[in-house]
């Protein structure tokens, strides 16, 4: 494996460059020449600061690393300097006239000078940590070179959610320490669930004795109806709270408390059933979702309970902020509870709607009197805003963008950007909650919409990356899920927007590798994985399976699966490669062509990291590649390849509808014709569909096949050509993945017409709108 040496020194020729690895980047570097070395024992010195206690002077943390790593223990504090003894690290006081995030470092003549404001001396350290090689012994090495840096936005937030899974103390610490070493500064902390409540509240014991424990667990995916039978049980009592808030504060870090109001609640109603609307019984959720019991808003009680809670809240968290959540709060209970009709009434209030916004206000007004301000999800914009409240946006950015348009101040965690509880990997074998986010994605992120006016902007605070743990069993895959997706957030969040590129944060990912497998921190490979495309070949003759790697500098392991028989030809650039044998260092793009039935698997080896496998079953038949048209074009929401899709030889596998290998028709008929390029005989006409209407997606009503002869044809005639009609009965065929027609039949262009359902019959979701058609494969045979 290559080692890095230095921070990220680089020898060309006799050139020798050095680059520094600091993630997130600092706002302004300037390169000196050569390098230079710390030895022990390493004096300290500081100058102007008022700080004169060296418990509280930023040095502690930063030698218990040099410790911990480097194997350095000898340190000097104080004026050592007038003694005659060796000063290696000068303070030299606060910058007059920049903010407190502020800092400076110098390097240069084998000294370091620091100079920074009450919080930028502590950024000062994380940076100075990440300019000592991964690999340093006994003594520091760094390149010389002046660093200027202080933070793009104010609030730069990691959340984490122990509702749904409950982590010890002393992975709660380590979770701080990783937002400490990237700059972020807000931990959001995710306290209350329907499926557990964790945090000891002395007035309500009930909270955590009833609300900390559910009897089980759900295995798998949402909807599995399968669970464990383990009763799961978790809180921190109060002295851990505050342990936990002194070890963020030592960091420079605020914890900010969520406690979920009035949805998400349902741990809370089980250990007190008089704060729902229908009394209970409840029972603390073994399964994930969005549940109809809530607080009652109708109940004073209800509120008295919640200032009580949130007295002792207080009293644990001295952040300015308390989250009080606000999302997914159905309204089922409060239509029919007495109460909170009476609310409404008795209010004027519109509707529920407004009935949440009262219950959010009222919260809101209980918190500003305390001197605290609240921080909500966006659908507390529903109904009308608090007034003082700042509105954290997850449905996309709409929430945030509509906030700062009423002068409101926003936190930006939009879903497709932010929530890394997303896959990372389109080819994950554990259970996440679905989706995509990549790392790139998360790094092409820019918090302020460009719709807002620069006032309006002003009120975008920063953003933040939520750590939903339905699918997060254990620290180990919290830690897989947020590196190195925070690595990329946390450069969003501090580094002037025109000094992200994503190139040299690439450069810099297999050193941030390094020092995650340094500190033996669990992470995804995916940005490694290997890029797989189907794409149709010039002559309509089969398909190319298009394999690429980011680099071309990479190794590729081929793997064949299938033992290569006879009659099944592939050409590639290069050698046909024996079995398991690397046949990497290709240049881009790595294009090979498959002409059989058969399994392939590929592995990329890169820099010493073997990523997943990826494997692709082709299903060949008669219309594999051949040339494909389509009268209608499907929804832009389900494009798929385009056309090619239905005859590109992947038919879904595993059961598992992935939506990027269907077209999908909204209210519309698939239409297509396909060109076998010579007169061909049919036997076996095969539809690959999709039955889903919880989905809205139905099968078609009928199939229609027209079978052509060759050459040009009028209207009329296509009227008169062979065909075969097939009705599908819904309720026979309900759940069909494949709808056969057979045949006996010679023709060179067939018409495949798939009738669209049509619209949604009632006592169904989606009831009166027009129904989906997700066809993956036109197979012939
Ligand atoms: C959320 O993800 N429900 C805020
Ligand atoms: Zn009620």
């Amino acid at each position: 494996m290559r080692k890095y040496f230095l921070a990220g020194l680089l020898f060309i020729g006799n050139v020798c460059f050095s680059q520094l690895n600091i993630t997130p980047m600092p706002a302004e570097v300037k390169m000196g020449k050569g390098f230079s070395t710390i030895k022990q024992p390493i004096g300290f010195i500081l100058v102007d600061y008022d700080e004169s206690d060296s418990d509280n002077d930023g040095t502690g943390p930063f030698k218990n690393y040099l410790k911990k790593n480097f194997g350095l223990t000898k340190f000097v504090d104080g004026d050592t300097h007038s003694y005659g003894l060796p000063t290696e690290i000068f303070f030299t006081g606060p910058v007059k006239g920049k903010g407190k995030d502020y800092y400076e470092i110098e390097v240069t003549g084998n000294k370091i000078y620091i100079k920074g404001n009450s919080l930028g001396k502590f950024y000062a350290f994380e940076t100075l940590k990440q300019m000592i090689s991964v690999n340093a012994k006994k003594q520091i090495v760094i390149p010389n070179c002046t660093i200027k840096d202080w933070p793009r936005f104010q609030y730069r937030g990691m959340h984490l959610d122990v509702g749904r899974h409950y982590f010890p103390v002393s992975f709660v610490k380590k979770y701080i320490d990783y937002l400490a070493t990237y700059k972020y500064n807000t931990f959001h902390w995710h306290l209350t669930e329907d499926q557990g409540w964790r945090i000891e509240i002395k007035k309500y014991p009930l909270l955590t004795q009833v609300g900390g424990c559910r009897d089980r667990t759900l295995i798998g995916r949402y909807g599995s109806k399968k669970y464990d039978s383990i009763k799961y049980c978790g809180f921190y009592t109060q002295k851990e709270v505050k342990e936990i808030v002194k070890y963020a504060d030592e960091r420079n870090i605020t914890v900010i408390p969520e406690i979920e109001m009035p949805g998400h609640s349902t741990a809370a109603l089980a250990s007190y059933p008089f704060l729902g609307c229908t009394k209970g019984p409840y029972k603390v959720m073994d399964t994930w979702g969005v549940l109809d019991d809530v607080y009652c808003a109708g109940n004073d009680s209800t509120f008295t309970f919640l200032q009580n809670v949130l007295d002792e809240v207080m009293q644990l968290f001295p952040s300015k902020y308390i989250h009080i959540g606000g999302d997914e709060c159905p309204k089922e209970r409060w239509k029919t509870c007495p109460q909170c009709q009476l609310r409404i009434k008795n209010e004027k209030l519109k509707d529920e709607h407004a009935l949440q916004s009262y219950f959010i206000s009222r919260i809101e007004k209980y918190l500003n009197s305390k001197g605290r301000n609240i921080i909500g999800w966006d659908e507390i914009l529903e109904g009308g805003l608090a007034p003082n409240a700042t509105v954290m946006s997850w449905r996309g950015e709409e929430g945030g963008i509509a906030a700062a348009q009423q002068n409101h101040d926003v936190i930006m965690t939009p879903g497709t950007y932010c929530y890394l509880d997303h896959s990372q990997t389109k080819n994950e074998d554990s259970v996440t909650i679905g989706g995509y986010l990549p790392l790139e994605t998360v790094y092409s992120y820019e918090p302020v919409p460009a719709i807002l006016n620069a006032a309006q902007a002003k009120h975008v605070l920063g953003a933040q990356g939520n750590v939903w743990t339905e699918y997060m069993k254990n620290p180990a895959k919290v830690e897989y899920m947020i590196f190195p997706r925070m690595t990329a957030l946390c450069e969003v969040l501090w580094s002037p927007k025109e000094k992200r590129n994503w190139a040299d944060y690439e450069r810099r990912l297999p050193v941030i590798f390094e020092r995650l497998n340094k500190e033996k921190i669990n992470y995804s490979k995916a940005y490694y994985d290997l890029k797989a495309t189907v794409l149709t070949t010039e002559d309509f003759n089969g398909v190319y399976w298009k394999i690429e790697s980011k680099s071309n500098k990479d190794s590729i392991l081929f793997h064949d699966y299938a033992n290569l028989k006879s009659d099944c030809l592939i050409k590639q650039f290069g050698k046909i490669p024996d079995s398991n044998t690397i046949i990497g260092f290709y240049a881009l793009p790595y294009t090979k062509r498959i002409l059989c039935t058969d399994n392939y698997g590929y592995t990329l080896i890169k820099r010493g990291i073997e990523t997943p496998l990826i494997m692709q079953t082709f299903s060949f038949n008669k219309a594999t590649g051949k040339k494909i048209t389509l009268a209608n074009e499907p929804n832009k929401s389900y494009p798929g390849d385009g056309a090619f899709t239905l005859v590109n030889g992947v038919q879904n596998e595993k059961g598992l509808a992935k939506s990027s290998e269907f077209l999908g028709f909204l209210g519309k008929d698939m239409d297509a014709m396909i060109d076998l390029k010579t007169e061909t005989n049919i036997n076996k006409i095969t539809l690959h569909v999709l039955d889903q209407n919880g989905s809205w997606i139905y099968l078609p009503s009928q199939v229609e096949i027209t079978y052509i002869p060759d050459a040009d044809y009028t209207a009329d005639q296509l009227k008169n050509f062979p065909k075969e009609i097939k009705t599908i009965d819904p309720i026979k065929e309900k759940g069909a993945k494949t709808i056969t027609i057979e045949s006996k039949q010679k023709c060179r262009y067939i018409k495949v017409v798939a009738k669209n359902f049509g619209t949604i019959p009632s006592g169904n979701p989606g009831a009166g709108n027009p129904a989906w058609l997700f066809v993956d494969e036109i197979e012939v045979e």
